[in-house]
C-alpha cells in the first residue's frame, strides 16, 4: 500500500486528482469508480479546472458509481446521481451514457443492483475505485457486519450513517433508511484503488482499517487485502496510523 500524507484538505484534493489523472492520461477509456460524500468534492474540483485547462479528456471516459439512496430521484438535490452531476459530470467533455449511477426510483433496487453488476461486467471491470470512508470504516455503503463477499446490493443504512449523513438533509427523518451499493466484492474487484481520507473525525477509522485486523466489523479493513490501494490523505485523518507505524 502506498500512502500519501499531506498538509491539508486542499493538497489531498490535488494530490488525489493527480492520481486520477495520471490515470485518464495514461488509458484514456479507463473505467473510473467514483464516489460522493464531502471528500471527494475538491479532487473533483481540481479535475474540471484542469479539464478547462485542456489537460484532461473525457471523451472516451467511463464511470461506475458506488452507490445511490433507495427512493431518491436523481434530480433530488441529495441523490448521488444529482451530485456527480453537479461535481464533475455537467462540467467535463464525458458522454452521459457512460455514466452509471444505480438508479434510486425503480420499482425493485434487488433488480436493479443485478443489472449493475452486469453493466460493470461488460465495462471490463474498474480500473481505479475512488473510496472515502465513514466514521464507522464503511465504504460505499457497507456498513459494519455486512459480508465480504456480495457484489451490488440493497443495505439498510446504520443509525450512524444516517445521523452522519443528516448533515445534508433538513433532518435526519428524510434521510433514506435503505441505500443500493456495490459490496465489498465489488470494490476488491477493481483493479486500483484510490481512498481518500481528511480530518481529525476520520483518524480513529483510518486507524482501525489500515493497522487493525481484518474484520467484517471495519469494512475498510479488507482494504488491507488489495494488491493495489493509494491511501491520500491529509495529516489530521492519517495522525493515529502514523503514530503506529513510527
Ligand atoms: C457516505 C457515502 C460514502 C462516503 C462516506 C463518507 O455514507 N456512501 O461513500 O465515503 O459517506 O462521507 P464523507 O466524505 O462526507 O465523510
Amino acid at each position: 500500500m502506498k500512502i500519501y500524507m499531506t498538509e491539508d484538505y486542499q493538497t489531498m484534493s490535488r494530490k488525489a486528482a493527480n492520481i486520477l489523472s495520471a490515470q485518464i492520461i495514461l488509458k484514456p477509456n479507463s473505467v473510473l469508480g467514483l464516489a460522493t460524500g464531502s471528500t471527494p468534492i475538491g479532487m473533483y474540483k481540481q479535475l474540471v479546472i484542469w479539464y478547462e485547462k485542456g489537460d484532461l479528456d473525457f471523451a472516451q471516459i467511463k464511470t461506475v458509481n458506488l452507490d445511490e439512496y433507495v427512493g431518491l430521484e436523481p434530480t433530488h438535490e441529495q441523490s448521488y446521481r444529482y451530485f456527480m452531476q453537479n461535481n464533475l459530470f455537467d462540467h467535463v467533455n464525458i458522454n452521459p451514457a457512460n455514466t452509471n449511477v444505480p438508479d434510486g426510483l425503480v420499482a425493485d433496487p434487488q433488480a436493479e443492483c443485478d443489472w449493475y453488476n452486469q453493466v460493470i461486467r461488460k465495462l471490463g471491470g474498474i480500473d481505479i475505485q475512488v473510496l472515502g470512508m465513514g466514521h464507522n470504516g464503511h465504504i460505499g455503503f457497507n456498513e459494519p457486519g455486512n459480508a465480504f463477499e456480495l457484489e451490488t446490493h440493497v443495505v439498510d443504512l446504520s443509525e450512524r450513517t444516517i445521523q452522519a449523513n443528516a448533515r445534508f438533509f433538513a433532518s435526519a427523518d428524510e434521510v433514506p433508511r435503505q441505500a443500493m451499493t456495490m459490496g465489498i466484492k465489488s470494490i476488491m474487484m477493481a483493479k486500483k484503488i484510490l481512498m481518500l481520507v481528511s480530518g481529525e473525525d476520520k483518524a480513529e477509522a483510518v486507524w482501525k482499517a489500515f493497522a487493525g485486523p481484518v474484520t467484517p466489523q471495519v469494512p475498510a479493513s479488507i482494504l488491507q487485502l488489495h494488491p493495489y490501494v493509494t491511501l491520500v490523505g491529509d495529516k489530521a485523518a492519517l495522525s493515529k496510523l502514523m503514530e503506529e507505524k513510527q
